[in-house]
């Protein structure tokens, strides 16, 4: 049975408790819509872990868009069924005054790396993943935290927060998540059409196949997609493309 925990104190004060028991803590943040992708983090925690928490919060500060902010599905009823099935013990469920009793006066902010790629098309969105991150560990204060690689920069951007601020808890990158037709799990997906649908998984074709970013990118364009950026960073090829009105973001190995 998983216990929702809906305010900071209640959940500072499990945390401690864990703590004081010698019990390993592992901790999902996510924004709800919870998919497979999701499904496979909470796992990984459950494996590793004695006790799982995992965070609902759908985090206003990373938002440049209201329209984008509005759009991000809400489904507490789907996501607590998966939460129950993966055996978690307890779900934070914030409020946003919860969160920010500063109403965003702090933050966390980092350069120049949150300014390129999705920091580059999303102004200020990784001072909000960050600063609510910092929030959430501090409350929760895990002894690890999962991330997807989905998201890489921000898996990377957590990674070196955390060692910047000496923070104890261990930060776990979790790889991709895919439909069996290679497309990123992702809670937009469910906004594209059919006909965009079966274009989408050609993203991931495409950016496998080379190590020349400016190639990628053409290839992608003939395809028809309308392309943010394709770089090289680290070990990886990063991609961002838009169908219609929704944005893609997907990373593979090199
Ligand atoms: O990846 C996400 O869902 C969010 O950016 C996170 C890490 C939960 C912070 O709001």
């Amino acid at each position: 049975m998983t216990t929702v925990l809906r305010n900071v104190p209640e959940m500072a004060r499990w945390s401690a408790e864990t703590r004081r028991l010698d019990l390993a803590l592992g901790f999902v943040p996510t924004m709800g819509a919870l998919h497979a992708g999701h499904f496979s983090l909470l796992e990984r925690a459950r494996r590793e872990n004695d006790r799982v928490v995992v965070s609902l919060f759908v985090n206003p500060t990373q938002y440049d868009d209201p329209a984008d902010l509005e759009e991000y599905p809400r489904t507490f009823e789907a996501d607590m069924e998966m939460i129950e099935s993966a055996g978690v013990d307890t779900v934070l469920f914030p409020k946003y005054k919860d969160l920010y009793p500063d109403d965003y006066r702090f933050r966390v902010t980092e350069s120049p790396f949150s300014e390129e790629l999705e920091g580059g098309a999303r102004e200020g969105h990784f001072d909000g993943v960050l600063t609510v991150v910092l929030k959430l560990l501090n409350i929760v204060r895990p002894t690890r935290a999962y991330f997807g690689e989905k998201d890489w920069q921000q898996y990377v951007l957590v990674r070196d927060m955390a060692a910047a601020f000496f923070l104890e808890t261990e930060i776990v990158a979790c790889p991709v998540i895919r439909e069996g037709d290679g497309l990123a799990m992702s809670s937009r997906n469910v906004h594209l059409t059919p006909e965009e649908r079966r274009l989408a998984p050609e993203f991931h074709r495409i950016l496998t196949g080379g190590e020349n970013p400016e190639i990628l990118r053409r290839r992608l364009k003939e395809r028809g997609f309308d392309v943010d950026y394709v770089e090289r960073r680290e070990n990886r090829m990063l991609g961002a493309v838009r169908i219609g009105k929704v944005r893609l973001i997907d990373n593979v190995g090199i």
